[in-house]
């Protein structure tokens, strides 16, 4: 098919690495060079070496980009300067190769911008409105980030399909890349300082996919990074992961501030995470209280979790719903030990034991969200 072809330009100093990344490139299928002369037909993928001026390199980046002359820019540099690759982040270069060029690298980069394209094709024809599930704590250390990251790995495999994101608002170290065992070059501090010029190729570009299929993007891990964001960034964000994804999760911990307000304000479903305590008790309540006083979000919209549940605790299921005036929406039974085991290890929790309770319990909950036509096809 024309359209799958894959137009790879190359502006390469080094004649090693220029016939490097040419033997690599035109060994892929689906991938064609285009000569020099080709310059002003436009590309899908350009490749540069940086030289010595690397401020023009970084201004060709940038000309080629704004005015369309290629999809995506790759770098490639015998420095490894951590400047030189946060420039190149800042730029919007998707992918660096540190020299001497290394195959199976370029291969993978070429694949990553391959599914890239294609889920953006997919996304253009489809339209979506994706659904925005928020996570909030009544306290600390209730299991929300574990509950956030394992039900998005649910609904991902529930439903091959259903295409889902997971952003980390935990301030100051999210830690949503430890329980995934993912490394992601790019936060949403860099991404909200860009904002101007984000849009959904961009996204696609900075997103890490984990290997159940979920899309991530972690909390900034500098100090550098915070206190970048305003709720006008943050909703903009939203908006356009909504077009690229079925569901949006985001993992707000204990945040009530102005921008988790913003998303409160977006959500579709929020899940309110708790274990049957009384301090956690009391907090589920005056959330509640907030969220009624505020106007926000809705009391259908919000949805409360218990988490470790046992059986035998001292406040009975039904003494923490007279407590907070409100059912408890979904139990999870405690495991320590299978959700400590999955952290450590930085495995999901169906990684670990899929035949767990809590295994069972969050794919459940993940069943709640699909139509009954994707439950058929689940089934069948
Ligand atoms: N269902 C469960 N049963 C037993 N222990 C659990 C369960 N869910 C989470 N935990 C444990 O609770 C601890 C905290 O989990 P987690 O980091 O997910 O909570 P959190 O609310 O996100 O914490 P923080 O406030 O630090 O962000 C972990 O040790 C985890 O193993
Ligand atoms: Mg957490």
């Amino acid at each position: 098919m024309a359209g799958s072809i894959l137009s790879v330009r190359l502006e390469i100093k080094n004649e090693a690495v220029r016939k490097e990344l040419e033997e690599v490139i035109s060994a892929e299928e689906g991938c064609r060079l285009l000569r020099r002369h080709d310059d002003p037909d436009p590309c899908d993928l350009f490749i540069l070496e940086t030289g010595d001026d690397t401020g023009k390199d970084f201004q060709l980046i940038q000309d080629v980009q704004a005015s369309g002359k290629a999809k995506e820019v790759f770098l490639t540099s015998p420095l490894l300067e951590p400047e030189l690759l946060l420039q190149a982040l800042r730029a919007g270069v998707k992918e660096f190769f540190s020299q001497p060029i290394k195959g199976e690298e370029v291969r993978t980069g070429l694949l990553k911008f391959r599914e890239r394209r294609n889920l953006i094709q997919q996304k253009g024809t489809e339209k979506k409105k994706g659904k925005i599930i928020h996570f909030i704590s009544s306290k600390g250390g209730v299991g929300t980030t574990t509950i956030a990251v394992n039900l998005a790995v649910s609904l991902c495999e529930s439903n091959g399909s259903s295409s889902v994101a997971l952003i980390d608002m935990n301030l100051p170290f999210g830690q949503i890349p430890i329980f995934l065992n993912t490394e992601s070059s790019f936060n949403w501090g860099e991404v909200l300082r860009n904002i101007s010029r984000v849009d959904e190729t961009f996204l696609m570009g900075v997103l890490s996919r984990h290997r159940s299929g979920v899309y991530v993007l972690p909390s900034p891990a500098s100090l550098d990074d915070v206190n970048v964001e305003t709720p006008e960034m943050i909703e903009k964000l939203l908006s356009l992961m909504r077009n690229l994804f079925d569901f949006i999760l985001v993992d707000g911990g204990q945040r009530l501030d102005n921008v988790s307000l913003r998303i409160l304000e977006m959500s579709d479903t929020v899940f309110m995470v708790t274990v049957l305590d009384l301090p956690c008790l009391t907090n589920t309540k005056r959330l509640l209280w907030t969220f009624q006083k505020l106007g926000f979000p809705s009391r259908e919209t919000v949805r409360i979790i218990a988490n470790r549940y046992q059986k035998k605790s001292s406040i009975s299921l039904k003494e923490a719903e007279e407590a907070v005036r409100e059912k408890i929406h979904w139990l999870v039974v405690d495991d320590y030990q299978l959700t400590m085991s999955a952290i450590n290890q930085g495995k999901t929790i169906s990684e670990v034991a899929s035949g767990s309770e809590v295994s069972k319990s969050l794919r459940e909950l993940a069943g709640t969200f699909l139509s009954q036509d994707q439950k058929k096809r689940v089934r069948t």
